[in-house]
């Protein structure tokens, strides 16, 4: 089945503005949901995981998983499940049983996620985020399937970022 797909994108001035913008998309967040990350290196997908699991109430400190691959937060208004696979192959994440994180009962951000593409849900936030030059940013969303299609055709509505 074809999933319905809406897109949505913001220009981001500052670190500010991100981690704003990551509490706005954390406040639709519900168990299951799954928000892929992309971007080239240092483009800010570790620190857009931080500023979202701030807003959900994650205590301590958020570190990059690139080592850890996978990194479980609890305490939070829901589990937080944090991924980074930059360093393994699709068999070896194939392996990790990802989808006991993505349809668990918290919500999963992967960094990297192009790489294990056909391992993620059907439905899915995809986010692109693109160094537009010192604390600027160009984050582009894909929502496929529902509720994601939904969020993006309301973001689109409500325009940039006031
Ligand atoms: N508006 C912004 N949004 C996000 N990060 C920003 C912004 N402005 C500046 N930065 C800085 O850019 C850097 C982004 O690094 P970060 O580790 O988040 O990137 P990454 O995409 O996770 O990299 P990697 O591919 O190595 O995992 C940080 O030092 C952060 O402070
Ligand atoms: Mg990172």
């Amino acid at each position: 089945m074809e999933q319905r797909t809406i897109y949505a994108e913001w220009r981001i001035g500052s670190l500010q503005e991100t981690a704003q913008l990551a509490a706005r998309l954390a406040s639709k967040a519900v168990p299951g949901t799954v928000i892929a990350l992309d971007g080239d290196l240092g483009a800010g997908k570790t620190t857009f995981s931080q500023a979202f699991a701030a807003a959900i109430g994650v205590p301590g400190i958020v570190n990059s998983p690139t080592f850890t691959i996978i990194k479980e937060y609890e305490g939070a208004s829901m589990p937080f499940y944090h991924m980074d696979v930059y360093r393994i192959s699709i068999e070896e994440a194939d392996e990790l049983g990802l989808d006991d994180y993505f349809f668990g009962s918290g919500v999963t951000l992967v960094e990297w996620a192009t790489l294990i593409e056909e391992l993620l849900p059907a439905n899915r936030l995809e986010l692109y985020i693109e160094h537009t030059g010192g604390e600027e940013r160009l984050i582009r969303a894909k929502g496929i399937g529902e509720p994601y299609a939904d969020w993006c055709d309301e973001w689109d509505k409500m325009g940039a970022m006031a």
